[in-house]
């Protein structure tokens, strides 16, 4: 009897912590396979000039997205970001409604992606950039540096290898937006040990530690 009812917690345990476990790590079969396969190739930065018409029409012609934050620059992003990220909002692995049809649409090819990607990451940043209210810069500082530089580098440039994303002169209002899906898991690609260090964060902590990154200057090119 112990050990059935021992095997029933456990069930039920595992039922009711499943939908969590999913939203936080997108391990879906055969993810990592094909993104390792498509960033062995090279990407043709004027291909991907070309096929970035498809998206143009959001993140704008300069891939400088909009500084309401409702579109985010895609200018100097690491090409493993864009394709990662891409390949998990067509796969419903990270919650795009509006950009997902674009991207399961047929005509969009992988080859078009890693193009892109090229493209993306060699094409310097122009526009402006919406910026917080940056009435809390010493904190979002003292923030950013205690919790979030190991991961996102001292000068918020990110890491290639490791996927994560460059954050320096981002749209404030989508910086914000994206912390807050993340620790909450609505985004979909929530990584846990980011969310580890923001569940604990206020309002007020969240607001400063974005305008920051906003108001960082652009890493690259
Ligand atoms: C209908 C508008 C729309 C189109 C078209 C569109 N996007 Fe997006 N894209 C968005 C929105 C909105 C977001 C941010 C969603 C959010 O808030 O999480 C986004 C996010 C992204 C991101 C994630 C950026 C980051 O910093 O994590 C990448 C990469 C991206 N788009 C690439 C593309 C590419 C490549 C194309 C063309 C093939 C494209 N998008 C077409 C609306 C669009
Ligand atoms: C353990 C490493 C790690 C730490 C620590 C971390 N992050 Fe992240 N962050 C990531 C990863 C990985 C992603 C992309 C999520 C994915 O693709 O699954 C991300 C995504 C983001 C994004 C979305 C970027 C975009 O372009 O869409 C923002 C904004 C962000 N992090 C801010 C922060 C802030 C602020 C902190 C500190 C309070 C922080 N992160 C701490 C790993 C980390």
């Amino acid at each position: 009897m112990k050990t059935l009812s021992t095997l029933l917690i456990a069930v039920t345990l595992a039922a009711l912590l499943t939908p969590v476990a999913q939203a936080q790590t997108p391990a879906a079969p055969g993810a990592d396979a094909q993104l390792s396969t498509l960033l062995a190739k090279p990407g043709d930065v004027d291909r991907g000039k070309a096929a970035f018409v498809t998206c143009e029409g959001c993140h704008r012609k300069n891939a400088s997205g909009r500084s309401d934050g409702s579109i985010p620059r895609l200018t100097g992003q690491h090409a493993s970001v864009v394709v990662k990220q891409v390949l998990d909002i067509r796969a419903g692995r990270r919650s795009n409604p509006s950009m997902q049809p674009f991207v399961v649409d047929p005509s969009f090819t992988m080859t078009q992606l890693v193009d892109i990607a090229a493209y993306l990451q060699a094409l310097p940043f122009e526009g402006s950039i919406g910026k917080g209210p940056g009435t809390d810069l010493a904190r979002g500082k003292q923030l950013y540096e205690r919790d979030c530089a190991a991961c996102h580098g001292a000068s918020g440039q990110g890491d290639a290898v490791k996927f994560y994303p460059m954050v320096s002169a981002q749209h404030y209002r989508y910086l914000l937006r994206e912390v807050i899906a993340i620790r909450d898991g609505s985004r979909g690609n929530s990584n846990a040990e980011m969310v580890k260090v923001v569940k604990p964060y206020t309002p007020a902590e969240i607001e400063a530690v974005s305008d920051y990154m906003s108001q960082m200057a652009p890493s690259k090119p």
